[in-house]
């Protein structure tokens, strides 16, 4: 079974934990992607806050409300993807470079189902490099002080976020520790947003394999 068919079953298994009628978030990625689509065919009805204005372009164009964060105090559910994930529920995020606005989204969710396939189940986050959002003029900053943790950052050129900022790609780290590293790396001047889900992990994955849906 391919990859997107993975990520179709575990897109289809999160519609079962929608509620009428109320405001959820929504994820970016092709993963969400497959998500839109299902929602767009399903009954229940929602209103839905959208973590990239690709997401955004999305929803409405599937006839989905997209409604602004400021205009609820909580979303039920947040359904986004991940790059990376462990057992433990944390996650690397960022590969499509909404990153900071997927973390606001699920830090004002009641629960956050991550969906994904089973290859980026892993025991040990950080062979996906590990994707920062900086400020532009303290790209290099940032970078030097990246080194001191093992890491090798490249500039994502070309790449600018739907805040105006720069994305930086980590390689080399192997993060035993998601929560410490999330907290360490977010004191570093210049930085918006680590990629690392760990401080408020994922409450669900719901992982799509050959053989179903399978939810940790
Ligand atoms: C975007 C993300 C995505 O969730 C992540 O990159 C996974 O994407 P895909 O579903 O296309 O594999 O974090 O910033």
């Amino acid at each position: 079974m391919s990859a997107l068919e993975k990520k179709r079953r575990a897109a289809a298994a999160a519609l079962r934990r929608l509620e009428e009628n109320t405001p959820i978030g929504v994820g970016t990625g092709s993963t969400v992607n497959c998500f839109i689509d299902a929602l767009a065919a399903h009954p229940v009805r929602v209103r839905a806050v959208a973590s990239s204005e690709a997401t955004s372009a999305r929803l409405a164009a599937a006839g989905i409300a997209v409604i602004d964060l400021n205009e609820v105090s909580e979303l039920t559910l947040y359904v986004d993807g991940a790059d990376q994930a462990t057992r433990r529920r944390h996650l690397i995020k960022g590969g499509g470079g909404a990153l900071t606005r997927e973390k606001i989204v699920a830090e004002a969710a009641r629960e956050f189902v991550c969906i994904l396939d089973d290859t980026k189940v892993v025991d040990t986050l950080g062979s996906f490099p590990l994707p920062i959002e900086v400020i532009p003029m303290a790209r290099n900053l940032v970078a030097r002080r990246l080194a001191r943790f093992g890491g090798r950052a490249v500039w994502r050129q070309g790449c600018v976020t739907d805040n105006g900022n720069h994305i930086l790609d980590v390689h080399g780290l192997a993060i035993a520790d998601p929560p410490t590293l999330e907290s360490a790396l977010n004191q570093i001047p210049g930085v918006v947003t680590v990629g690392l889900f760990a401080e408020r992990p994922a409450d669900v994955l719901l992982v799509g394999t050959d053989q179903g849906v399978v939810e940790i």
